[in-house]
């Protein structure tokens, strides 16, 4: 069998992370300037069905059958072996690198898992469609999130603009005009899983304040929705500054994220927020074609250890 490379994009919440959660609309594009990249190459040698795990960037080196069952991997690739209705994988090395960073806000697992299932399947001549590795993805991402929205499995698996809300059918959305966005990442890892767990015990003790505030941000959500379709995408950073000052309301800001915000807001950027589950991870700072440079110097210079432009466009990014 020939060796098969699969990948799967990053991905930036625009508009609406945590308050999707909640059934609330959100906005989110595939980075694909970072990447998870999984190779599947057969090991003949190997006893019939032993899958290898290498994922160097971990400083993992295993075996499928030395995994506790209730890891990432080995659900994900449980997930495939059930879905084909196979009884298990030719003996196989499974190798995994990734450019996104990791506990950052960024997808680095949904990317993960959406590329190690499409390797997987690949490699067995069976590529799953979109749809059944995303849900896929969704799986493993309740192991490491326990509720989360299904935001990030489906914007990776699609790689297109998604306009969100869980448990409705999705719908993709066109940018009328690309805009330009700097990340930025504090270098302070927090979990996601830690992250809506905490804001769910504060939502629980005041559940009017929050359902308030996940109103307001969904109503962001929609007027922001409506400007990336019709081009006017300047407007579209005011939006994203309302949004970060509700997520500080919700608790999920940190000081490091604050200050990368003020520094892209004082350097020119149209608009900063923080993206993803917050606590720490990256910012997202919209900012005028051509000031990128200048904006992400700015970033580095008030403590971001990683910075990277992009430009949003229908496809996701370039
Ligand atoms: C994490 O990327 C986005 C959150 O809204 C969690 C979720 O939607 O599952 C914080």
């Amino acid at each position: 069998m020939p060796a098969i490379a699969s990948s799967a994009p990053g991905k930036m919440i625009l508009f609406g992370e945590h308050s999707v959660v909640y059934s609330r609309p959100a906005i989110a594009v595939p980075f694909l300037g970072v990447k998870v990249k999984v190779t599947a190459l057969a090991n003949p040698l190997a006893p019939a069905g032993q899958v290898k795990i290498e994922a160097p960037d971990i400083g993992l080196q295993t075996t499928l059958d030395q995994l506790p069952v209730d890891h990432p991997i080995a659900i994900v690739i449980h997930a495939v072996i059930e879905t084909l209705g196979i009884r298990s994988l030719p003996a196989v090395t499974l190798r995994i690198t990734s450019s996104i960073p990791i506990t950052a806000g960024l997808g680095s697992s949904a990317a993960s898992a959406v590329a190690l299932a499409r390797a997987a399947s690949s490699f067995v001549g069976y590529p799953l469609t979109n749809e059944q590795v995303s849900q896929i993805a969704f799986r493993s991402e309740q192991r490491l999130h326990g509720n989360p929205s299904g935001i990030d499995n489906t914007v990776v698996a699609y790689a297109q603009p998604v306009y969100y809300i869980r448990d409705k059918p999705i719908e993709f959305i066109k940018v009328a005009a690309p805009f330009t966005i700097v990340a930025a990442d504090t270098g302070v890892s927090a979990t996601t899983a830690d992250m809506v767990n905490a804001l769910r015990m504060r939502w629980q003790a005041d559940p009017e304040r929050h359902e308030g505030w996940f109103d307001r941000i969904a109503e962001i959500v929609d007027l922001a929705r409506s400007i990336i379709e019709h081009g006017d995408c300047a407007e579209l950073g005011p939006l994203m500054t309302r949004n970060h000052a509700l997520l500080q309301l919700l608790g999920v800001s940190s000081a490091e994220l604050d200050r990368l915000v003020d520094a892209a807001l004082k350097a020119g950027a149209l608009g900063a927020k923080l993206s993803g589950g917050g606590g720490g991870g990256n910012i997202i700072a919209l900012v005028p074609a051509g000031s990128e440079e200048s904006i992400a110097g700015a970033l580095i210079e008030a403590g971001a250890v990683w910075t990277k432009s992009t430009v949003v466009s229908s496809r996701g990014d370039s």
